[in-house]
C-alpha cells in the first residue's frame, strides 16, 4: 500500500530520514518547511535528489504552523501524518513563547484540522521521555518501568508564563502534549489513530546516528503505516544506556583507533551521570520485528561510520 505523507520537521534530526525512507518507499510525501528557503535545502539534497522523487514529493511553506487554519490546505488528500516538527530544548529566548506555547499550539491544530480531512487514516506525534518524567522532579524509583502509566502529570491550564530554562518549558510542553492528545482522542473519537513516539534523547541520537539502525525512522513509519488497534498510543524508543561505560566499549572495540588519539576520554564523558531509566519499548520491538540496538551497539555503529569518514582503519 503506498500512502500520502504529510511530514513535518523535515529540517531536523529526526524528520529529513523519515522524509527520505518514505520516499524510498515509494511514498508520497508532501512535506511543511518554515520558508522557501528551507524547502529548497529539502528538496534539494543530495540524498532526495538520488530518489528522483518526481511528483511524489511536494513542499508547504507555512512560517507560522500554530496559526489558525495552518494544517488545512496541506492535509487535503493526506492519509498519513508524522509531526517531527517541534522546538528541541534549545537555550535561548523565552522558553514558555519559542518552545512550551508552539509546541502545545501546533499539536492541537493539527489535530483539529486532521478532524477535517477525511483521508486521515493515522497521526503519529514525536514526543519525548522528557514528557513522561518531567524537569526536577526526582527520578523514578529503581526497578519502575515507565510507559504511559507512569507519567507525571503536565502543569493545569493556564499555561504557564514562565519557565525556569528551556528543558523545564520543553518537558512541559511535552508532557501537555501528551496529554491534550490522549484527551483529544477520548473527546473526539477520531476516525484515524494517534500514536507518539516517547525516547530517550541520547538513545535516540545515538540509534538514528547508526546508517545500520535507523529505529526511529522505522518506527514512525511502521507506526503511521499499521492498520487500526495493532499499534498502540504511546511507543516507547528508549535504548538501555551507561554513559560511564562507553569510552571502554569503543576503547575496546578500536584500540588503534583510541592510541592514534581518534577517541580520547573527555572530562564531560567522565563527569556524566547515568538515570537508571527503562522504558517499555516491547511494542516498538515487536513493530520492528527485533529488540531495539543497546546503547553500546549503537555508539559502537557511530564510531565505525566516524572512522569510516575519516578514512582510516576500522580497529
Ligand atoms: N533528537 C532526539 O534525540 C529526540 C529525542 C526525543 C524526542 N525528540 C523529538 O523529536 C522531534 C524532532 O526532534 P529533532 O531532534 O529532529 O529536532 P531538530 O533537529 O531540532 O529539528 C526540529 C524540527 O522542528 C522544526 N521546528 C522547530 N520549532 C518549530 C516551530 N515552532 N514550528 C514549526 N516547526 C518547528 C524545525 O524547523 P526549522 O528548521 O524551521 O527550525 C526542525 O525541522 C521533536 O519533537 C523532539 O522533541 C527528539
Amino acid at each position: 500500500m503506498t500512502a500520502t505523507f504529510l511530514i513535518t520537521g523535515v529540517t531536523g534530526f529526526i524528520g529529513f530520514p523519515i522524509l527520505v525512507a518514505a520516499l524510498a518507499g515509494g511514498h508520497t510525501v508532501r512535506y511543511m518547511a518554515r520558508t522557501e528557503e528551507k524547502a529548497r535545502a529539502v528538496s534539494s539534497h543530495p540524498a532526495v535528489r538520488a530518489l528522483a522523487p518526481g511528483p511524489r514529493l511536494a513542499s508547504v511553506v507555512l512560517p507560522d504552523a500554530a496559526a489558525e487554519g495552518a494544517f488545512d490546505a496541506a492535509l487535503q488528500g493526506a492519509t498519513h501524518v508524522i509531526r517531527a516538527g517541534s522546538p528541541g530544548p534549545t537555550p535561548g529566548g523565552d522558553p514558555a513563547a519559542h518552545i512550551f506555547q508552539p509546541t502545545v499550539r501546533v499539536a492541537a491544530g493539527l489535530l483539529d484540522a486532521a478532524l477535517r480531512a477525511p483521508s486521515v487514516r493515522r497521526v503519529v506525534v514525536t514526543s519525548s521521555i522528557a514528557g513522561n518524567i518531567g524537569a526536577g522532579e526526582p527520578p523514578p524509583p529503581p526497578g519502575v518501568t515507565l510507559s504511559a502509566a507512569t507519567r507525571v502529570p503536565p502543569p493545569e491550564p493556564p499555561a504557564p508564563l514562565r519557565f525556569r530554562d528551556a528543558h523545564e518549558a520543553y518537558a512541559a510542553a511535552k508532557a501537555a502534549e501528551l496529554r491534550d492528545t490522549d484527551a483529544f482522542v477520548r473527546a473526539r473519537q477520531p476516525r484515524f489513530g494517534v500514536a507518539h513516539t516517547c525516547s530517550n534523547g541520547v538513545a535516540l541520537a545515538l540509534v538514528t546516528g547508526g546508517g545500520a539502525a535507523a529505529a526511529a525512522r522505522r518506527t514512525h513509519l511502521r507506526a503511521a503505516l499499521a492498520g487500526g488497534a495493532a499499534v498502540p498510543a504511546d511507543l516507547g524508543l528508549a535504548a538501555p544506556c551507561d554513559f560511564g561505560a562507553l569510552f571502554a566499549v569503543v576503547a575496546r572495540a578500536f584500540p588503534r583507533a583510541v592510541a592514534a588519539g581518534v577517541f580520547a576520554p573527555t572530562r564531560a564523558a567522565a563527569a556524566a551521570t547515568t538515570l537508571p531509566l527503562a522504558y517499555d519499548s516491547a511494542d516498538v520491538e515487536r513493530l520492528l520485528g527485533r529488540p531495539l540496538k543497546t546503547l553500546d551497539e549503537a555508539f559502537l555503529d557511530v564510531a565505525a561510520q566516524y572512522l569510516e569518514a575519516l578514512g582510516v582503519e576500522k580497529a
